[in-house]
C-alpha cells in the first residue's frame, strides 16, 4: 500500500468548511493533512485541530503543509476555497492529482448576490474542476448544502450531503467519508447533476436570512421500495 493511501488531504482546510470537515475527519480516526497557501498557516490549524483529536484520544492524525504538498501527500484531495479561487488552485495543484479523487466542494457563488442562483458559462463549477484537472483525476463534488458553523462545531449535522461524480465507485469513497464525518450521504448521479446541489446553496442562503438559522436538506423515502399503495378508486 503506498503512503499516500488513506490520507485525505483538505486544500484551504484553514478555512469555514475545510476547517470542519478536517476537524470531524481527524476526530473519526482519518490521517488528514491541511492544506494552504502557507504551510505555517495550515501546521497552526492543524495544531488546533491535533490538540482536541488528542484530548479525545481519537486515532486520528493531522498535520499541515501547503497546498501542493499535502495534494502530493494524500490519496483524496479535497477542494475547500471560494470560487472565485477554484481554478487557481486546481492549476497549482494539478499535478499531484493525477489517478486520485478530487472532492470538489465549491459553489459557485458570485458576490454581492450569493442569495440568486448564478451557474458559471460552463455549466457548473463542477464541470470548470473536471476541464482543468482532465479525465486523469476522478472528480466527485459534494457537501454543497452543509453549513460550515454547524460543521465546525460539535453539533450532530441534520443535513444530508449529496454526492455527485462520473465513477461510481470514487462516489462511493466520498459517501463513506461524509458517513465517517457524521453525515447521510446519498448518491446523486453523474457530474452533470452536480449543478442542481450547487444551485441549491443559493436558496440555502436565502432562507437562512428568511427563516434565521442554518438550513440544509434532508433525503426523505431512500431505501423504502418502490410501490406505493394505489388510491382506492371512486365507486
Ligand atoms: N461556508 C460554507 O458554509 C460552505 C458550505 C458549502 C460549500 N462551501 C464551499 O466551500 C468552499 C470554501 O468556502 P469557505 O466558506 O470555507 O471559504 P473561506 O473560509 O472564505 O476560504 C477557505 C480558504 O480558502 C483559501 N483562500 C482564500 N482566498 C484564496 C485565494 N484568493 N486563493 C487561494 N486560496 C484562497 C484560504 O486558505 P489559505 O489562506 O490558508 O490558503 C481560506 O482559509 C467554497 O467554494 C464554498 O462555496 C462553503
Amino acid at each position: 500500500m503506498s503512503e499516500q493511501q488513506g490520507v485525505i488531504a483538505v486544500l484551504g482546510g484553514t478555512g469555514n468548511l475545510g476547517y470542519g470537515l478536517a476537524r470531524r475527519l481527524a476526530l473519526a480516526g482519518r490521517n488528514v493533512i491541511i492544506g494552504s497557501r502557507t504551510a505555517e498557516k495550515a501546521e497552526a490549524a492543524a495544531a488546533e485541530i491535533g490538540a482536541v483529536v488528542k484530548e479525545r484520544n481519537s486515532k486520528g492524525s493531522i498535520r499541515g503543509a501547503d497546498n501542493l504538498a499535502a495534494a502530493q501527500a494524500a490519496s483524496i484531495v479535497v477542494l475547500t476555497v471560494p470560487f472565485a479561487s477554484q481554478a487557481d488552485t486546481l492549476q497549482q495543484v494539478k499535478p499531484a492529482l493525477q489517478g486520485k479523487i478530487l472532492v470538489d466542494t465549491t459553489v459557485p457563488l458570485v458576490p454581492p448576490k450569493v442569495m440568486r442562483v448564478q451557474l458559471p458559462a460552463q455549466g457548473s463549477a463542477a464541470k470548470i474542476a473536471q476541464d482543468i484537472v482532465g479525465e486523469g483525476v476522478k472528480v466527485v463534488t459534494a457537501f454543497h448544502n452543509v453549513a460550515a458553523d454547524l460543521l465546525r462545531s460539535d453539533e450532530e449535522l441534520e443535513c444530508d450531503v449529496l454526492v455527485f461524480g462520473d465513477s461510481k465507485d470514487a462516489r462511493s469513497e466520498v459517501v463513506t467519508l461524509a458517513e465517517a464525518a457524521g453525515m447521510r450521504a446519498f448518491h446523486g448521479g453523474s457530474l452533470d447533476n452536480s449543478a442542481a446541489a450547487e444551485a441549491l446553496t443559493s436558496v440555502l442562503i436565502f432562507m437562512n436570512k428568511q427563516y434565521s438559522g442554518h438550513t440544509g436538506i434532508r433525503i426523505t423515502g431512500a431505501g423504502q421500495g418502490g410501490n406505493v399503495a394505489a388510491p382506492a378508486k371512486s365507486a
